[in-house]
């Protein structure tokens, strides 16, 4: 059993979000903590934007999250939200799907202006779904995840700082 979700909101791979996402990956992968990811834009599409409850693509999206412990929503900043995308499949959770997890919310933005796009936005949401453990947001600012030539993401120091915490947070309460 997978013990932690890791929701990716965007609408791409090719994103500095993914540098986040790779890194959130490793640090579990290290801790010992298995880990599954839900790319939504790699859901069907159809599925996702006529609300199809009877999807089998969703149905096993919303297994792992049921199965998991601890669930990572990543989403990049889009006109001053989480994603379209993003929402399109968190319509399709199960209501109270987030109960007893615990959800750290990640989102990278442009605009220093949106720091707080994931209080007013997102977390309303993950309250109807239950989710009463949000311990922790971090907000990325694009600038600080460099893409590299060789595809790899150089993270600043101080972003890895705000991650380690969080991470190394949630390890804490894993093992309780
Ligand atoms: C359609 C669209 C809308 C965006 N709106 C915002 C916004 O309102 N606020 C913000 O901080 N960043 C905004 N951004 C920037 C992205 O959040 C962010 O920098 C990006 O996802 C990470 O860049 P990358 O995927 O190109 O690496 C927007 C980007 C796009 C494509």
């Amino acid at each position: 059993m997978v013990q932690a979700v890791i929701i990716n909101g965007n609408h791409k791979k090719a994103s500095r979000l993914t540098g986040i996402h790779q890194f959130i990956e490793d640090y579990l992968e290290e801790a010992g903590v298995s880990s599954t990811s839900i790319f939504v834009h790699e859901l069907p599409a159809k599925d996702l934007i006529t609300a199809n409850f009877a999807s089998e693509e969703i149905a096993k999206a919303n297994q792992k999250l049921a199965d998991a412990e601890i669930i990572f929503i990543l989403t990049p900043i889009f006109k001053a939200s989480y994603t379209g995308i993003l929402k399109t499949f968190l319509d399709l959770i199960p209501q109270k799907g987030f109960e007893n997890k615990k959800i750290v919310p990640i989102a990278i933005g442009g605009s220093i202006g949106h720091l707080l796009a994931v209080e007013y936005a997102l977390k309303p949401v993950l309250s109807v779904l239950g989710a009463t453990e949000i311990l922790n947001t971090v907000f990325v600012l694009d600038q600080q995840v460099e893409r590299l030539e060789n595809g790899d993401y150089k993270i600043q120091d101080v972003v890895l700082d705000r991650l380690n915490d969080v991470l190394q947070k949630f390890q804490a309460h894993l093992i309780k």
